[in-house]
This record gives C-alpha cells, sequence and structure tokens, in this order.
C-alpha cells in the first residue's frame, strides 16, 4: 500500500513542487493549505504533470479547533512533510506577533494531533537563516545556532527548538532540513514560486524585470568583502530541495534515521554573488536586465554557502541542476504564469 504523507502547505512553492515528487515515487500525499500564500489553481499544476489531483484540504493549522477536526476526518498518515508557514522576512519585522502567531502555533497544534494519534514520522522546514553569519565557511550542521536577524528567522530557531523536545519526550521521530536559498521551477513551468505583491527575493526580482513588471532591479551593496562586493548565496533548485524530502520522509518511515531528531543542510555546497546571478540569467535568456548599485539591505549576511557533506553521505542526496538550470527554469516559469494565472499576477 502506499504510503500517505500529509504535505501541509502543500500548494505553496516548495510544497507543490514536493508533492509531484512525492506522487512520482509512488507516495500519496495528502494537502492541507489554508491558501493564504498559495492558490487553488496548484492542483490543476500538479494534476498537468503527474496526472494525479492530490486530496486537498483548506485548513488554517494556526486554529486549534481546525486542525483537531481535520485530523478526526483523515484516517491513517504514515508521515507529515510541514511546510505551511508565513516566510516574508521583511513583513516579520513589521509584524512580528503575527509571524510567531502561525509558525509556532501551526507546528505545535500538528505535533499534538500527531502525538494524540500516534503519527510518528515528520520532515520540517527550516532555514539556514538560523546560523546567521557563521565564522566559518561553508557551513555545517554542526555550526553555533545563532539568534537569526528577524522574527521570522527566529520563528525557525525556535521551531526547532520544540520539534527536539517534543521528539525527547514523545514517540516521534524528526529530520529538520535547513533550506539555504531555493530558486527555480518544475521544468514543466506548469508550477513554480508565486510572490504576491513586490518580491523580497532576488529570483522573482529579476524574472519580474525582464517581463518588464518591475523597471529595474537594485543589487543591494556591493561593498562586502566577497569577490565581486555583492553578497554570496548558495542558490538551490527547488526541484532538488523536493526530492530531498522523499528521502528524508522515506528514511523516517522506514525507520532507517540514525536518531530520533536528525538535521541536514540542503544546498550546492556551492556560493554565487548576486552579480553572478544577474550574468547567469542573461546568458541563459539573453536580456539585458536593467540593474543599478544600491545601498546595503538591513540584516543580510556578506556570505553564506552549505557544507552538503552530512545529506550526501547520510541520505545520499546531492544537487544536481546548476545555477543555469535555475534561472532558465525560472524564466520560463515568469513567462507562464500570466497564462495559468491571468492578470492576479501583474
Ligand atoms: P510558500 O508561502 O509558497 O508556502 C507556504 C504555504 O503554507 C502557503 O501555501 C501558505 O498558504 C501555507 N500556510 C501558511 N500558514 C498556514 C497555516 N496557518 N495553515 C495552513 N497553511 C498555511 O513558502 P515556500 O517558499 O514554499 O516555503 C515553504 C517552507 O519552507 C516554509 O516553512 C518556509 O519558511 C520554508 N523556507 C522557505 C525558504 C524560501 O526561500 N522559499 C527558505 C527556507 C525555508
Ligand atoms: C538574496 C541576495 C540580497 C533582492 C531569504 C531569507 C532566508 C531564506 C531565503 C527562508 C541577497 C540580494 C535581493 C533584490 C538584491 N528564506 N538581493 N536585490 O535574503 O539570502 O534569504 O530567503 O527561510 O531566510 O532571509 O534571499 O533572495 O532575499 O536575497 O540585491 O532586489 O540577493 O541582498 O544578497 P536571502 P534573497
Amino acid at each position: 500500500m502506499k504510503a500517505r504523507i500529509l504535505v501541509t502547505g502543500g500548494t505553496g512553492y516548495i510544497g507543490s513542487h514536493t508533492v509531484v515528487e512525492l506522487i512520482q515515487a509512488g507516495y500519496e500525499p495528502i494537502i492541507v493549505d489554508s491558501l493564504e500564500n498559495s492558490y487553488l489553481q496548484v492542483l490543476d499544476g500538479i494534476e498537468k504533470i503527474t496526472g494525479i489531483r492530490p486530496e486537498f484540504h483548506k485548513v488554517n493549522l494556526r486554529i486549534k479547533k481546525e486542525t483537531e477536526d481535520f485530523f478526526n476526518t483523515i484516517g491513517n498518515i504514515d508521515g507529515v512533510i510541514h511546510f505551511a508557514a508565513f516566510k516574508a522576512v521583511g513583513e516579520s519585522v513589521s509584524h512580528p506577533l503575527s509571524y510567531y502567531e502561525n509558525n509556532l502555533n501551526s507546528l505545535i497544534y500538528l505535533i499534538q494531533e500527531m502525538v494524540q494519534r500516534g503519527i510518528k514520522n515528520i520532515v520540517f522546514s527550516s532555514s539556514c537563516t538560523v546560523y546567521a553569519q557563521p565564522d566559518q565557511l561553508p557551513v555545517s550542521e554542526q555550526a553555533e545556532i545563532r539568534k537569526p536577524y528577524s522574527p521570522y528567522g527566529n520563528t525557525k530557531k525556535i521551531s526547532e527548538e520544540i520539534i527536539e523536545d517534543a521528539v525527547n519526550t514523545y514517540p516521534l521521530n524528526a529530520i529538520s532540513l535547513r533550506y539555504f536559498n531555493p530558486i527555480g521551477a518544475h521544468p514543466s513551468a506548469c508550477i513554480g514560486e508565486l510572490p504576491q505583491g513586490i518580491p523580497n527575493n532576488l529570483m522573482p526580482y529579476i524574472t519580474q524585470t525582464a517581463k518588464g513588471i518591475r523597471k529595474k532591479i537594485t543589487v543591494f551593496g556591493n561593498d562586502y568583502p566577497t569577490p565581486d562586493g555583492t553578497c554570496v548565496r548558495d542558490y538551490i533548485h527547488v526541484v532538488d530541495l523536493a526530492k530531498a524530502h522523499v528521502i528524508a520522509i522515506e528514511r523516517l518511515v522506514s525507520q532507517k534515521n540514525a536518531t530520533k531528531y536528525e538535521v541536514f543542510n540542503l544546498g550546492t555546497g556551492r556560493g554565487y554573488t548576486v552579480l553572478e546571478v544577474i550574468h547567469a540569467f542573461e546568458r541563459q535568456t539573453g536580456i539585458k536586465l536593467n540593474y543599478e548599485i544600491g545601498p546595503r539591505r538591513s540584516g543580510d549576511v556578506a556570505a553564506i554557502y552549505a557544507d552538503t557533506s552530512f545529506a550526501t553521505n547520510v541520505l545520499g542526496w546531492v544537487a544536481e541542476r546548476d545555477i543555469d538550470n535555475m534561472v532558465i527554469t525560472s524564466w520560463r516559469w515568469e513567462e507562464n504564469i500570466r497564462n495559468i494565472y491571468g492578470s492576479l499576477f501583474n
């Protein structure tokens, strides 16, 4: 029988790509999402790619009663991949309590239901933001966890602590995956990132500038101690990321985990500067980007990239898609968004 995997936030950017990979690996994903930062049409994209329309439930996990009611109806679940969270760093600075309320309550209510119903396996979406600016690069999972620079980041640090404490007490096993900078889209261009309003992140800002939706892109600072002065990040293709989730949940469901709580970095291990990403995009698409150098953005670390050897050695996972693939799939998705969503994304 197919293992049934509950995917919270499954209509979101990373969640939808993971649902595709789960279906293609023979799992039965069940999506719950509040649709606060995603759309039901994402299910059409998943169906187009896989031929299967996954089961979907509109549930707001930070409302305890909704979470309980949902679990009362759902039957047997073999594992949970928990993506549902708010993720905009800047918004978390202006609305810190909403971020703590959503990201922490959703996690707590979810785990309470899991414990009560004997669901033993959870994979959690964490972030490299828990390292803040590490002393050593590449950064490994052994590096010190520091208070992140934003309330959003802090919800990831606290969530990891909640999970670790829960795992120590209850019959639960967990894997936290610390993503570096996910970009790219499914090669079909049927699903991808759907930023609402003006994007905060580099890649959607680039594609929207190329599309003419934004006039120009500002590079936030060129006086960092990096090869060209712009910040270095470890960009990772969302499909590679999604595949790692399938491996992680498989590890838990088949009880191959070495300890009750494991943590893995998910990156490529290679850093790119902002200008390198812009130039890769220009090379791959033939579009000249209108960009200018501006001041630094507050809260940005100069450089961060992953030591991925633990994920490679233990999970047997390695990111296969390069920066050219990341930028070109992001662009194909940008070109297709309005075909799918009409004027919703202007
Ligand atoms: P996303 O916003 O596209 O997806 C998150 C989904 O969760 C959305 O569909 C949203 O509607 C849903 N959601 C939010 N609150 C909910 C709630 N209370 N109940 C039910 N559904 C809820 O974000 P994403 O980029 O796919 O990120 C997925 C996860 O990965 C998040 O936890 C995020 O913090 C984490 N993460 C993302 C990045 C990144 O750069 N995208 C990096 C590191 C970690
Ligand atoms: C990348 C680089 C910017 C926009 C964030 C979160 C992190 C994780 C991933 C969730 C930086 C530069 C950007 C622009 C620019 N998310 N930039 N002009 O800040 O590394 O990480 O997303 O967990 O927690 O903090 O990603 O895409 O915003 O920026 O020059 O218009 O691009 O300064 O160097 P970031 P990003």
